[in-house]
């Protein structure tokens, strides 16, 4: 018989501080296949609280293009699933199952300050690849087992087609109340895309398991494709990308893998990559992201291309920046026609106005804000192209009308208000 040795002054604990914890979504997970015979001696998988949920993270989209998207979520039971999903205007509503891959996680991640943790075991990732959908237009899906688990996601428009994107970063969602910016932004704005700028989530703030940031992360990641790049936090740790990261989010573009990887939209292409690894123009990174964006560039409806990471090249905050790379990627991007760079990492907001390029820095996702003008102070002559800035949490949402013209940035700022708008003009 399994005894629940840690879970009721678990619970108690968490009871005395008003804390919700032990809740199904970030509950920890006790394996419910293969149960070994009771030999009547503890072992530490014993005092594991038992998770019962049949959707214990998520569900969200990624890897979406025109016809296809890949819907996903994590359960804590074994077993098959399947979504219900039809058109949002309206349409037949067609069922499809899951492909179920069990997983097993060895890593016991505790988080003190809220006496929680993400916790080993085995988990049960469920995958439902949507396949032969219209272009352009928007679905609305709900898990089989538990309707309330419901999402909306758009597939790609055709080449000069208006549609939206976002970006936000730092989402350290659990220590900082955004709940604001993110019901403006993804609630009401229902972007087609979420550029996720990296810093997914935040052990290190001692309140943030990916089961609590899961609960929170719902308007982003169920308004549209959600496309995340990696950050430093990604790697707090051990075996936290394999077992978390990778597990979640592998793959969630194209022609690339969970570290660089590009997505089209309505002729305008996206680039994400990876600013633990090296980014200049001789790097691997880079010599992928040149001949990736020559390739976009050639295809047919091409309008321009947008680039996405954490750390940022350049930056005017305490979060640092890359001088040196961003001067050899600079003649790849004004050549190959990129227009829009979004960087995260610094916690707040800046927009630059430089070499023909607008670069925003989206990275006040919920981590707490820090010195915006640090390199202000010390002179750094890119300071004089920043057109706008500030210490507050935000995300960013982006139109691209149809045809050529431009795209227009509506930043939303804490309280849910807009704090700053620009226009980039594009082909
Ligand atoms: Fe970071």
């Amino acid at each position: 018989m399994r005894r629940l040795l840690a879970l009721p002054w678990l619970c108690l604990a968490l009871l005395a501080t008003a804390a919700p914890a032990c809740s199904s979504g970030d509950s920890p997970v006790t394996p419910t296949d293969s149960e070994p015979a009771d030999t009547g001696a503890e072992t530490e998988e014993d005092t594991l609280p038992v998770c019962d949920a049949v959707v214990s993270k998520g569900p969200w989209v990624q890897t979406v293009d025109g016809t296809t998207a890949k819907v996903r979520w994590e359960s804590c039971r074994a077993g098959g699933g399947g979504i219900t999903f039809q058109p949002e205007a309206g349409g037949a509503a067609v069922k499809l199952a899951s492909n179920v891959r069990s997983a097993k996680v060895t890593t016991w991640n505790d988080v003190p300050l809220i006496r929680s943790a993400d916790y080993p075991g085995t988990f049960f990732m469920h995958e439902v690849p949507v396949t032969a959908l219209a272009e352009g237009t928007c679905y609305t899906y709900s898990i089989d087992a538990e309707p309330t688990a419901a999402g909306r996601f758009c597939t790609a428009k055709k080449a000069g087609t208006a549609f939206t994107f976002a970006s936000i970063g730092d989402t350290n969602l659990a220590v900082s109340d955004v709940s604001k910016v993110l019901t403006e932004a993804f609630t009401k704005g229902k972007p087609d895309l979420t550029l996720h700028g990296g810093d997914i989530q935040y052990y290190s703030s001692g309140v943030e398991t990916y089961g609590k940031w899961f609960e929170k992360a719902a308007p982003f990641l169920r308004s549209g494709a959600f496309l995340p790049a990696i950050g430093n936090h990604e790697f707090e740790k051990p075996l936290e990308r394999e077992e978390y990261i990778d597990r979640f989010w592998n793959n969630p573009g194209f022609d690339g893998d969970g570290d660089r990887y590009r997505v089209s939209w309505g002729g305008v292409w996206f680039f994400a990559l990876n600013t633990e690894q090296p980014i200049d123009a001789t790097s691997a990174q880079g010599k992928w992201l040149a001949e990736k964006l020559a390739d976009a560039k050639a295809k047919p409806g091409f309008r321009f291309s947008v680039v996405w990471m954490h750390r940022p090249l350049v930056s005017c905050g305490d979060g640092g920046h890359n001088d040196a790379a961003r001067k050899t990627l600079q003649p790849i991007f004004t050549a190959n026609d990129v227009k829009l760079v979004v960087q995260a990492h610094m916690h707040g907001y800046e927009r630059f106005e430089m070499d023909g390029i607008t670069w925003i820095t989206s990275g006040g996702g919920g981590g707490l804000l820090g010195d915006v003008d640090k390199e202000v102070k010390k002179g750094l002559p890119e300071c004089a192209f920043r057109k706008a800035s500030g210490k507050w949490f935000n995300a960013t949402l982006y139109a691209v009308p149809a045809g050529a013209g431009k795209l227009i940035g509506t930043t939303i700022g804490t309280t849910g208000d807009v704090r700053d708008t620009f226009e980039i003009a594009v082909p």
